[in-house]
């Protein structure tokens, strides 16, 4: 029997990937200054271990002013590479692929982690001081617009930042290279630094990098191809494909008439960039959505943003889309595969909750149990004993 989509291997760029599913990146603040701790190597060591055949880490920052918080993940130094490589090379010892997503938080870097917070008895609010590691002096946005009540007002980027944040990604993506990653993937997605700069929303500028829709993707898209010749594997994008603020009181609708006059980013905005992403070299977009406004209104329910998948893979030939957000039963997930909405499914939270996912999944779809290797003779010499 054919195997189900969802099992079927498909090799990117000279890697090949298992399965159809990936990790979804999700932030662990466990990094020291930025570096792998054995947080991380159990962590995704361990989901290497449970089936996941292409573990993706986390928002991984490519400057010290791009982290959410003092702890968070970064590339941003050659001294970091080593600590990476450690987890790297456990997931390749068994038989794993992985990725990192490389970040840049822009206004909403300089974050207190809520452990942190508690240890520290701390009483200020949503922005990490000085004394506990914040770097609150070195933000700063498209324009000088805080994200919502309680975060920083960052500094307008000087096109010095600009050039910095461009190179930084470059720099990053070598790293990654070095430290064993077979892919990247690049966070153009949830209100952070890309996503700031690409949308009429958070961008006001009236230089090179703001106004129009060309200029508002510049920088996004110099950042594609700055990361494309760094790094000869594969390339992922993710993007907020909406900000879903259409119908919000007072959000104008997105398509007033002349294109520089978009209010917010949204899916026509998102399927021209898929595009010029493709064109640029990037080989799969991921689809998640939201983070740039808190008046964003989400109708959350099952596979929510699989349509975005399938719009953009739809119009935009030759590129290949994943799919994100509450896609928790192996029927869904291979649905969306076998009815060609998407290439690939991530999960985020389900995996938090069952690690085991992919081998229930492979057997919920009559597909063989993959398991470590350490535990293959065993298994043979018991399936051969009935
Ligand atoms: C996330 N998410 C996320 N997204 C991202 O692009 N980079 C990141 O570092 C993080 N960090 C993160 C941490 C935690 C604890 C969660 C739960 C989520 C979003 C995540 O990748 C995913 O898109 C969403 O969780 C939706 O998918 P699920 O959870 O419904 O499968």
């Amino acid at each position: 029997a054919p195997l189900p989509k969802l099992f079927e291997p498909l090799t990117i760029r000279g890697v090949p990937f298992q399965n159809r599913l990936l990790v979804a990146p999700m932030c662990t603040y466990s990094a020291d200054e930025g570096k792998a701790t054995d947080f991380h190597l159990v962590h995704y060591g361990s989901l290497t271990l449970r089936g996941w055949g292409s573990v993706l880490t986390e928002a991984t920052a490519v400057l010290p002013e791009g982290r959410i918080s003092p702890q968070c993940a970064g590339l941003w130094d050659d001294a970091q590479i080593a600590s990476w490589k450690r987890v790297t090379d456990f997931i390749h010892a068994n038989r794993g692929k992985a990725g990192v997503q490389l970040a840049h938080a822009g206004r909403k870097a300089g974050t207190q982690t809520t452990w942190v917070l508690k240890e520290a008895g701390w009483t200020g609010g949503l922005i990490a001081s000085d004394e506990v590691g914040g770097f609150s002096s070195t933000v700063y946005g498209p324009s000088p617009i805080a994200f919502a009540k309680g975060y920083l007002t960052p500094a307008e980027a000087t096109p010095a930042d600009i050039q910095r944040v461009v190179d930084g990604y470059a720099a990053a993506a070598r790293r990654a290279k070095a430290a064993g990653f077979d892919y990247v993937q690049i966070h153009g997605a949830h209100g952070y630094l890309i996503h700031e700069f690409t949308s009429p929303n958070s961008n006001k500028r009236t230089d090179a990098y703001g106004g129009s829709y060309d200029k508002r993707v510049r920088l996004a898209l110099e950042i594609a191809r700055t990361v494309r010749e760094a790094f000869d594997g594969p390339v992922q994008w993710r993007i907020s494909a909406t900000e879903w603020i259409e119908g919000v009181a007072g959000a104008e609708k997105q398509f007033p008439g002349a294109e520089e006059e978009y209010a917010w980013w949204g899916l026509e905005q998102t399927t021209r960039f898929a595009a010029q992403l493709r064109d640029a070299g990037v080989d799969l977009l991921d689809f998640s959505s939201g983070g740039n406004d808190p008046r964003q209104q989400v109708p959350v329910t099952g596979a929510y943003q699989a349509p975005f998948a399938a719009h953009v893979k739809k119009h935009v030939p030759g590129l290949l889309v994943g799919a994100v957000g509450l896609i928790n039963t192996p029927e869904l997930a291979n649905e969306i595969v076998e009815n060609g909405e998407a290439d690939f499914i991530s999960l985020g939270r389900e995996i938090l909750r069952n690690v085991d996912w992919p081998f229930e999944a492979a057997a919920a779809l009559g597909v063989a149990a993959n398991p470590a290797e350490q535990y293959r003779r065993g298994w043979a010499e018991r399936e051969i004993k009935g």
